[in-house]
């Protein structure tokens, strides 16, 4: 028997990070990456004393009730921590971690794209010479809305709202910003902030959310909101998908009220929103937006740091409960 603490990986995470857990830790691996069911992920913690879980392992009230007396921590493979019930974990004395900043330049290299992609009809194109439809050219064909010196509203700037801040005005876009609080000057790097949403959206030719999920900001983009954008406004999300309230943002993309769209982030997830699937203007990604060989490095290793630090009897840097 050895003396290491249990560690529960419950996905196949990156080759180094494995192999950086196995050095410290008696690991748990799930070399078949299957997603687990309730039940199996109760059996794997069983005796266990940590778990690296990713977003898509739900602690909900009910499974962090069954969990064992043996798991200590949580040290979540993801910035967002909307899967986990952090007051009924905070409640058993099961310390939480996530892993911000190391995601950030990855996650807004996929707004970037959906951005980019939306605004210039990429899934049409693409689908269009993929498929050999491709049989005319024109001045008239295929025109798209230019990025260059529009305005972009980003709702939520914390690391990952700034970076894709930095980027936008890499495009010349003006950027305008709403946040639970106004940055310092030094922070804003010339970005309009908007006290008020509504006065953000009403602003927004193209709109990046960056925000997470929470009860407050749970179906945020509904009709009355969608209402207030400029009329054929493009709109990206790469934060969580039910900030959206899908039907109404489905209205608004038949209408024309927005004109485009790029989402990585779905209500639904894995599988998105089949009836999407019917709408040209829509560029999507399957949640890809960490998905790069050097961010999920970081992240596990951030992960790793977190139990690291708890095990070695101090307070993780990265404590969300
Ligand atoms: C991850 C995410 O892909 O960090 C998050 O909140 O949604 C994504 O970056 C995922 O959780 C990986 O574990």
């Amino acid at each position: 028997m050895s003396d290491k603490p249990v560690l529960v990986i419950t996905r196949k995470l990156s080759q180094n990070t494995e192999a950086r857990a196995a050095e410290t830790y008696e690991v748990r691996l799930n070399p078949e990456d299957r997603l687990y069911s309730p039940d199996e992920l109760l059996a794997q913690c069983a005796g266990a004393d940590a778990v690296i879980p990713c977003h898509s392992e739900i602690f909900s009230t009910d499974i962090v009730g069954q969990l064992p007396q043996s798991i200590k921590i949580i040290a979540n493979h993801s910035v967002g921590v909307d899967h986990c019930d952090l007051a009924a974990l905070k409640a058993r004395g099961i310390v939480v971690t996530n892993t911000p900043d190391v995601l950030s330049d990855a996650t807004a290299e996929i707004a970037m794209l959906l951005l980019l992609g939306a605004a210039r009809r990429a899934s049409e194109g693409d689908q269009m010479v993929r498929s050999g439809a491709w049989r005319h050219w024109s001045p008239s064909f295929m025109v798209g809305h230019q990025v260059t010196g529009k305005r972009i509203g980003i709702v939520g700037m914390g690391r990952v709202g700034q970076v894709m801040a930095k980027r936008a005005r890499g495009f010349d876009m003006e950027v305008h910003y709403h946040n639970r609080s106004r940055l310092p000057a030094a922070q804003e790097h010339g970005a309009i902030y908007h006290d008020d949403l509504n006065s953000l959206l009403r602003t927004s030719q193209f709109l990046s959310l960056h925000c997470p999920a929470t009860p407050e900001t749970t179906g945020f983009l509904n009709a009355e909101r969608l209402a207030l954008l400029p009329d054929g406004a493009i709109v990206v999300n790469t934060a969580r998908g039910n900030l959206i309230d899908e039907p109404a943002f489905i209205t608004a993309l038949r209408t024309g009220k927005l004109a485009a769209a790029g989402l990585d982030v779905f209500s639904s997830e894995p599988g998105g929103n089949p009836e999407f699937a019917s709408l040209d203007n829509i560029f999507m990604l399957p949640h890809i937006g960490s998905a790069t060989f050097e961010t999920r490095d970081a992240m596990g290793f951030r992960a790793l740091d977190n139990l690291d630090t708890f095990f070695a009897g101090n307070e993780p840097n990265d404590r969300v409960a």
